[in-house]
Formats: structure tokens, C-alpha cells, sequence
């Protein structure tokens, strides 16, 4: 089983490249299913969780092809809309298919996700939203039997909660649905417009993306389309937060300003100093962080729920309390009796509010990562800790951070991979 090791003590200098965002590049290779044509897809990141989507893509008969960061998908032969279960647990949010396969073949075979690290995630927006456009969908034993007997015809849905994965799932159905589709209280993040812009180059119209009503319309005919992921806001902010634990000046190239607007106020209330000058984020951080009062989660444009673990890296060291309130999802604290494992002071109350005493410095210790963005965390807290940690489960980090050791490697860090603790 491979680990991560991490002498911490050293400041962070230098320049990286920020990756393409895994939640953008996941939702748009699955749509790509649908058009039937040649999809040329540039700064996808190289991730485990995007592998598991190529597999899927393949499955289904779609050609594919990597040269370097750009993956090239022809959904021309495509012909299967049956998803194996093993293929569809590789992938968290493999869900995503669902609509695509609707919107490609009108029937599909899939297994419903079920809970992972982090929460139940439910479906049943997805589900419900799917049927009120014509899905008859029958869940036997966690398998989804999908078919669209008089096909999908587009309708005006309400989502109770802006569903990130429903919003999207709905969008890939509504391109080939008869009709308008509407969405109200659609989930705004910036990965949503990112698969908008995509499918707009692919044919179809689609309006509203980023606001909390999307209009999609589709004659059905789809063209072949070029298009450049956006990169990824959460990898910023481990970037950020490394920086605020470590302490140094780095600077991140090829950010969205724009997209990391819910996170800067905050690393900035911690102490940090960012500079943006075009695509190029500069951030520094020198001594004690301070605390932040009180941090909440919310649908983007507020906190990102998946910043909330580097956040707390940081609130753990910093000279205050600070009070963090996960709202999106109910089992997102795992990170926290690691960091304690690593001298930090927090308590957990009731299952949703963690109270950050922060204390002067952390130290090493051997450390599990339960899910991606906790995994991060425990990382950046080890990179501004006293003494090793050894950090295992780091598949949970290939999931979505591309390279990590190399990259934090290029920035100053002590950390290496290594396949088993022997060596
Ligand atoms: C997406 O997950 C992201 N994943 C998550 O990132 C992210 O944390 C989440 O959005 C929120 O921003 C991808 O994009 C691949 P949701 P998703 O549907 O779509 C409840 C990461 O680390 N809900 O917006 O699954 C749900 O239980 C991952 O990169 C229902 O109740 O998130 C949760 O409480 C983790 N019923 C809340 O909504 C449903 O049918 C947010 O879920 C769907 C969701």
C-alpha cells in the first residue's frame, strides 16, 4: 500500500502550474457520450477518478485518446448503455452517466452510487427530476433500469437543493429532450457553466449556467467541438492553504480568479497576502495564522465544502478559536481525529460543527486519509508540522490532486511516495 511521507519545517517557494478541475472534466467526458462526434478536451487533468471515467467511455464503445493533457473522445460507436457495477464504483460521482446514457440511447443500466467517505449522497433529485422528463426508472437491489418509452421531453424542474450532480445530470438529459428544459435552483458552481460553454460548442443551447435558472433547448443535432477545462478552484485552495501552514511565497499559474472569490476573504482573514497579476495568483504567508471566527459551507458562491478540510489544516495552527459548520455534507470531519493525532485541538459537535482551538505548532504522526480533500489536508498540515508524518490511503489523493508529491516537491516540501513502509 503506498504512503506519502512528509518532513515538515520547510517554508514553500516557487512557481506551479495549476491542474484542470476534476469536477468540470468528469460531467463534460460524459456528455461527450451523447453527441456522437469528436470531442478534443485540453488541460484534463491526469487522475484516477477521470481514468475510471475513460473506462466507462471505452465500455460504451467510444473511442479515446490521451496526449498529454488533451483527451480526444469519439462517441461515434458508441453502443452500449449498460454500465457495470465494478466500472461504476471506481467513480464517485460515475452517476453522471446516467443522464448521458438517457440522453444517448433513451434506456440505461446503471448501478445507483450509494454512500462513500463522506456522506449517503442521495440521488433522488437526480431520480426525480429525470422522471418528471419521461425516465421510467426501477431500483432493484441498488441497480437502476432506465428506459424512456415515449423518450425524454423537456420540462420545468424545481430542484429543493442546488444539486451540484442533479443539475448537471439534468442537463445532459434535457439535450435530447423534446422541448425546453428549465432549471430553477440550479447549483451556480463554476463547473456547471464549464459543461454550458462545452455543450453550447457542441450544438446545443443552453443559457442561464452559473445562475440559479438554466434554460436548455436541443434540436438533437450535435457537432464536433473543441474546449478548454477550466482549472480547479479546490486544488487552488490546497495550494493556499499549504502556503498559510508551511509558510513561504509561491506563485500558481493559470488560476480563475473569479472562481476562488468564496475562498480568498477567508485565507486572507488567516493571514495570507495574494497577489493576481492576469492568470497568476501570488500567495505568501509568513508566521501564526490567525483564527476565523466562524466558517460555514455552502453552494457555491459561498465556502466550498471541499475547501473546508484545507481550511481546517490551517485553523489548526492558528493563534484563536475558529468555529467550522459543514452545511453540504454530513460526514465531512474525518480529517479531524487525524489532526488530532497531530497535536491539534478540535472537538466535534454534534456531527456537523468542529471547534478549532488552535495550537502553536503541530508534529508528525502516522495518519490515515478517509477522502480526497481530507487526505489533502492532513498533507498541508504535515508540510507545516514539527517532525514526519506518514500519511496512508493516498489513492484518496490521486483521486483528484494530479502528481501531488511532485508538484509539492517543486515547491520546497519534504515528501515522497513510497510503495510500503520498508523502504
Ligand atoms: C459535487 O458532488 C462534487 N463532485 C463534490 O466534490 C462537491 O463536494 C459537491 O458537488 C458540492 O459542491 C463532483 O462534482 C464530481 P451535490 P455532488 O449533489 O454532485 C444532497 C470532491 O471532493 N443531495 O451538490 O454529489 C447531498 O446529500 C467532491 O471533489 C441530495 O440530498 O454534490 C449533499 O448533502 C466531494 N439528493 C448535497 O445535496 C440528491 O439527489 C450536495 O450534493 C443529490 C444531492
Amino acid at each position: 500500500m503506498e504512503h506519502i511521507i512528509i518532513n515538515g519545517g520547510n517554508e514553500l517557494h516557487g512557481s506551479v502550474k495549476l491542474q484542470g478541475s476534476k469536477n468540470s472534466i468528469l460531467p463534460i467526458l460524459a456528455a461527450s457520450a451523447v453527441t456522437g462526434k469528436v470531442s478534443v478536451l485540453h488541460n484534463c487533468p491526469r487522475l484516477s477518478d477521470v481514468d475510471a471515467a475513460i473506462n466507462i467511455l471505452c465500455h460504451i464503445g467510444c473511442k479515446v485518446r490521451r496526449h498529454g493533457h488533451t483527451v480526444i473522445v469519439d462517441s461515434s460507436g458508441a453502443d452500449s448503455f449498460d454500465i457495470p457495477d465494478d466500472m461504476m464504483r471506481e467513480m464517485r460521482s460515475s452517476i453522471i452517466f446516467l443522464g448521458a446514457l438517457l440522453a444517448r440511447f433513451g434506456k440505461a443500466r446503471v448501478t445507483a452510487p450509494g454512500g462513500c467517505e463522506i456522506g449517503l449522497r442521495p440521488i433522488d433529485l437526480h431520480l426525480s427530476a429525470l422522471r418528471s422528463m419521461g425516465a421510467v426508472i426501477s431500483e432493484q437491489g441498488g441497480q437502476l433500469d432506465c428506459r424512456c418509452p415515449d423518450g425524454l421531453t423537456g420540462r420545468h424542474i424545481t430542484l429543493n437543493f442546488p444539486s451540484v450532480g442533479a443539475t448537471e445530470n439534468v442537463m445532459l438529459a434535457a439535450i435530447s429532450a423534446k422541448g425546453e428544459t428549465v432549471i430553477t435552483n440550479a447549483a451556480r458552481e463554476p463547473e456547471i457553466a464549464d459543461l454550458a460553454d462545452y455543450l453550447n460548442k457542441c450544438g446545443v443551447t443552453v443559457s442561464g449556467a452559473g445562475q440559479s435558472v438554466i434554460r436548455i433547448i436541443s434540436d438533437g443535432k450535435f457537432c464536433s467541438a473543441e474546449h478548454r477545462i477550466i482549472p480547479d478552484r479546490i486544488v487552488a485552495s490546497t495550494f493556499m492553504a499549504a502556503v498559510a501552514c508551511a509558510g513561504g511565497s509561491i506563485c500558481v499559474a493559470g488560476v480563475e480568479k473569479e472562481h476562488l472569490a468564496p475562498v480568498i476573504p477567508v485565507f486572507e482573514a488567516a493571514g495570507c497576502n495574494f497577489d493576481f497579476s492576469g492568470d497568476e495568483m501570488t500567495a505568501e504567508f509568513y508566521g501564526r495564522p490567525r483564527r476565523v471566527r466562524r466558517l460555514r459551507t455552502m453552494p457555491y458562491p459561498g465556502f466550498p465544502t471541499d475547501s473546508q478540510a484545507l481550511f481546517m489544516a490551517v485553523a489548526a495552527k492558528a493563534n484563536g478559536t475558529s468555529v467550522v459548520n459543514e452545511k453540504i455534507f454530513e460526514n465531512r470531519f474525518r480529517h479531524v481525529p487525524e489532526l488530532v493525532k497531530m497535536g491539534a485541538d478540535i472537538r466535534v459537535e454534534d456531527c456537523c460543527v468542529a471547534v478549532v482551538e488552535g495550537v502553536r505548532n503541530l508534529h508528525g504522526a502516522k495518519v490515515t486519509a478517509c477522502d480526497l480533500r481530507g487526505g489533502s489536508a492532513l498533507a498541508v498540515a504535515a508540510m507545516g508540522a514539527q517532525g514526519q508524518t506518514v500519511i496512508e490511503n493516498i489513492y484518496h489523493i490521486d483521486r483528484g490532486c494530479e502528481a501531488f508529491e511532485d508538484v509539492f516537491t517543486s515547491l520546497g516540501a519534504d515528501i515522497r511516495r513510497v510503495q510500503s513502509l520498508q523502504e
